[in-house]
């Protein structure tokens, strides 16, 4: 698939491969500018005083039970939360998502969900996280527009960015602090949109017709990044959405009796990741005409499609065995352990016990070793366009 990478010259080593005596003063003039120019479009963040993030399950930390009480009550028993909080935390994992990794690299502490704070209990300085399982880009009446129906929450991600704004006066002061305070946050946007994609898939539209909701759902992403940045928001992460053909739930439901629709390297269906990769593409063309708009802020690409794409075609580099790559860790029947009607979190439907060697976890989500090897690669740079540095010093 395509990636866009923002194009970075080397203007210091030109200038010095030109360099003479006589030009040195309006060279210097030039580099110090061109060096100017280069740290505003790149800053070097040397720490991070906050986390905020929207998205949906892959990055709810428990916003889900403020929604809605019956809608994947599952995720509030065990075995969800077996591998690092020992209990139920309304995570769509056996443990720490993304998210949480992000934080943790950051130094700082996990993200509380931001609706378990709505009575003053809970400090946000640090950050909230907006994101609801099962939330969709595009809103509940635009959905319904396009023939999608069967949402599994009404939450989209411009209650999230209202969620947002309405917080913010209570963690900065807006006449001084909050131009600072912003600066120094770090904002992920997403995943985002799956879902949206999901719910359509799930009622019987086609990958053309869905491939049709790509733009408008580009666009709801970017609103909300430019609603982010007029805030002050300098450093913003925005995920793209994974190989949704390698995904357990997505295999099971949407069997092909022909043979070449499977990748025989990855065993994932290639109709769907094509799907995946034109949404990254399109994202990745809103990111690059936000970036114009914004040159003052650092919007940064994260290849999830890459990051996960790795562990269903060369499992045995991370310690997935490749005979289980696809199956769900925590569940039951189907080719892939996974049945859409008896899913974990019900009664008598087992984890695998070794989660760590299972990519997906419930057949919807990773698993928190999954999510910690895409963290790692993502802080090591791999799949950040542009790179950006995680410091764990706290700010001065
Ligand atoms: C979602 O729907 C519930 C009722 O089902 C309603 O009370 C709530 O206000 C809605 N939330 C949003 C954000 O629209
Ligand atoms: C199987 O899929 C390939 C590639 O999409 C296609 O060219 C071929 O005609 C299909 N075969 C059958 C039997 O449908």
């Amino acid at each position: 698939m395509a990636i866009v990478v923002r194009e970075r010259p080397s203007q210091k080593a030109d200038l010095l491969s030109m360099a003479s005596p006589l030009l040195i003063l309006s060279l210097l003039l030039l580099f110090s500018l061109n060096t100017a120019q280069e740290m505003k479009a790149k800053p070097e963040f040397e720490c991070h005083t906050a986390l905020f993030s929207f998205g949906d399950s892959l990055t709810d930390t428990g916003n889900l039970k403020y929604v809605e009480h019956d809608q994947f009550i599952g995720i509030w028993s065990l075995p969800y939360g077996e591998t690092f909080f020992h209990r139920p935390t309304g995570r769509c994992s056996d443990g720490r998502l993304i998210v949480d990794f992000f934080a943790q690299g950051l130094g700082l502490p996990m993200l509380q969900p931001y609706l378990s704070g709505f009575h003053g209990a809970v400090e946000f300085k640090k950050g909230a996280n907006f994101a609801v399982a099962g939330a969709t880009a595009l809103t509940p009446s635009l959905l319904r527009e396009k023939g999608v129906e069967k949402l599994s929450t009404n939450i989209s991600l411009e209650n999230q960015l209202q969620w947002f704004y309405q917080l913010l006066p209570s963690i900065c002061h807006p006449n001084n602090e909050c131009e600072e305070y912003m600066k120094k946050s770090m904002f992920l946007v997403g995943e985002i949109g799956t879902n949206d994609y999901y719910y359509a898939l799930n009622q019987g539209k086609t990958i053309d017709e869905v491939k049709a909701f790509v733009p408008d759902i580009v666009t709801t992403i970017m609103k909300t990044v430019e609603g982010l940045i007029q805030k002050g928001a300098r450093t913003l992460v925005v995920p793209g959405t994974f190989p949704m053909g390698c995904w357990t739930c997505l295999l099971t439901i949407f069997p092909s009796d022909n043979s070449s629709d499977y990748d025989p390297q990855s065993g994932c269906l290639i109709p769907l990741n094509n799907f995946a990769s034109f949404h990254n593409s399109k994202l990745q063309d809103g990111i690059q005409a936000m970036r114009k708009k914004f040159p003052q802020a650092n919007i940064i690409y994260a290849n999830y499609y890459n990051a996960f794409l790795r562990f269903f075609e060369s499992p045995e580099l991370y310690g997935f065995p490749k005979d289980t790559v696809h199956s769900a860790c925590c569940g039951v029947g189907g080719p892939y352990n996974y049945d859409p009607t008896r899913t974990c979190g019900q009664p008598e439907v087992p984890s695998c016990g070794n989660p760590s060697m299972r990519v997906i976890w419930d057949g919807l989500h990773p698993t928190e070793a999954a999510s910690k090897h895409v963290f790692r690669a993502l802080s090591s740079g791999e799949f950040l366009h542009p790179n950006i540095q995680f410091s764990r010093q706290p700010c001065a």
